[in-house]
């Protein structure tokens, strides 16, 4: 098919087609080592990147390891990754013009707040993070929760050191 791997504007390393690709073709297959829950743990942790690919039971990630590793997310893609048994295929969801980018929207989820996953795909769409919608909300409500929770302990701290101050007989 005429891919390469090669320095991208949006991160480190893309996957640039070399020929028009139509639309519906299935691109590259996502390879990789399959994984547990418990294996990925920690996995990444120290790295700015991450090649972890959740499936659909979301118990097993595959530890890219190929060509595929190496496409890079958008929130305005021209692929998209479906399963087709136990196998990840990246496929073109429209027309694909030699020497573009391959991209998909990787839907990240289940992340702490803190962890921004900030997007540069520069899109007009763009999230701004290569988290979900979904995930979006979740950390919002996440978030709304945590603070509510900081204010009613601060409240508590206030209401108990008050009777602490009050002056004995
Ligand atoms: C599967 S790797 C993709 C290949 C990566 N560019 C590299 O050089 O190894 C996924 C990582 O690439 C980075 N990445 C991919 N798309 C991005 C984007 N649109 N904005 C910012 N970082 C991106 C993130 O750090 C993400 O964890
Ligand atoms: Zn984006």
């Amino acid at each position: 098919m005429g891919l390469i791997v090669r320095s991208s504007h949006l991160h480190g390393a893309g996957v640039y087609t070399l020929a028009p690709i139509t639309k519906g073709t299935h691109v590259l297959e996502y390879t990789g080592p399959r994984i547990s829950h418990k294996q990925c743990e920690g996995l990444y942790s120290n790295s700015e990147v991450t090649y972890l690919f959740t499936m659909d039971d979301e118990q097993t990630f595959i530890d890219g390891f190929g060509m595929a590793a190496f496409v890079n997310h958008s929130c305005d893609p021209n692929c998209e990754t479906d399963q087709f048994g136990d196998q990840i295929w990246i496929i073109a969801i429209r027309d694909i013009a030699a020497g573009e980018e391959l991209l998909y929207d990787y839907h990240l989820w289940d992340a702490e707040p803190e962890d921004l996953a900030p997007c540069y795909c520069g899109a007009k769409t763009c999230r701004g993070t290569m988290y979900s919608t979904e995930e979006i909300e979740r950390q919002k409500k996440l978030l709304h929760r945590r603070a509510l929770r900081k204010k009613a302990r601060k409240l508590a701290e206030k209401k108990s050191g008050k009777r602490k101050k009050r002056p004995t007989r």
